[in-house]
């Protein structure tokens, strides 16, 4: 039987997920596997390109989907369901991916695909909490290094949050764990933020966040 990786990091170039081992010293900071790093530096910078297209293609791809899974439906909480399940299926890198959403003064567990995770998240704490706190997405290369770091699956290494605002009130983050480390990058933070947008109204108001089903 193949032996899983738990955590380790996605090269930059072949896009694989691969174990620490598998990455020099050099490569590691690069992101760049031991046998990528062999190829000459034009081909690594043209795959490196092109996994970088394919993702924000990918994302592109999803706006309009999720635009119609969600379009007409009242069950809120099933399409949130449905919006994590279509996120999480549509790329290697995602490991969790759900919602938390503003309670009164806590974040409490939505929908999501993925391990068994915490109910409640206070303000501050954690990084969800530090993005309800700041109003602003966070992403975080390495979760081992993030103090006071929600640890819901020890095989979580990195996570990006971003909050979902209904005008000017935050109603709920989108959540995303992944794990290799540095998995996150400004392509994922531009899209997600627009799927926060386009999600939004499937939030009513702080007191009666989701509709009932
Ligand atoms: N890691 C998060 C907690 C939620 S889980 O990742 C599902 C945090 O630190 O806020």
């Amino acid at each position: 039987m193949k032996k899983k990786i738990k955590h380790g990091w996605y090269c930059k170039v072949c896009g694989q997920f691969k174990s620490n081992e598998k990455f020099s010293g050099k490569g590691r900071s690069q992101h760049i596997c031991k046998d990528c790093q062999r190829q000459i530096q034009e081909e690594k910078l043209t795959k490196m390109q092109v996994l970088k297209m394919e993702k924000a293609q990918t994302y592109e791809q999803l706006v309009p989907q999720i635009a119609s899974l969600i379009k007409d439906v009242d069950n809120h909480v099933g399409a949130l369901a449905n919006v994590s399940a279509l996120l999480h299926s549509s790329f290697l890198h995602y490991f969790w991916c759900g919602f938390y959403i503003v309670k009164g003064d806590v974040l409490e567990l939505g929908p999501f695909q993925g391990e068994v995770a915490c109910y409640t998240i206070k303000k501050g704490r954690g990084v969800c909490g530090k993005a309800w706190e700041d109003k602003q997405t966070v992403v975080v290369p390495n979760v081992l290094q993030f103090p006071g770091h929600i640890a819901c699956s020890s095989k979580s290494r990195s996570e990006i949050v971003v909050p979902v605002f209904k005008g000017e009130d935050m109603i709920a983050v989108i959540d995303v764990d992944s794990k290799g480390y540095s998995a996150f990058d400004d392509i994922d933070k531009e899209w997600l933020e627009k799927i926060a947008k386009l999600i939004s109204p499937l939030f009513d108001t702080k007191d009666t966040p989701l509709k009932e089903i």
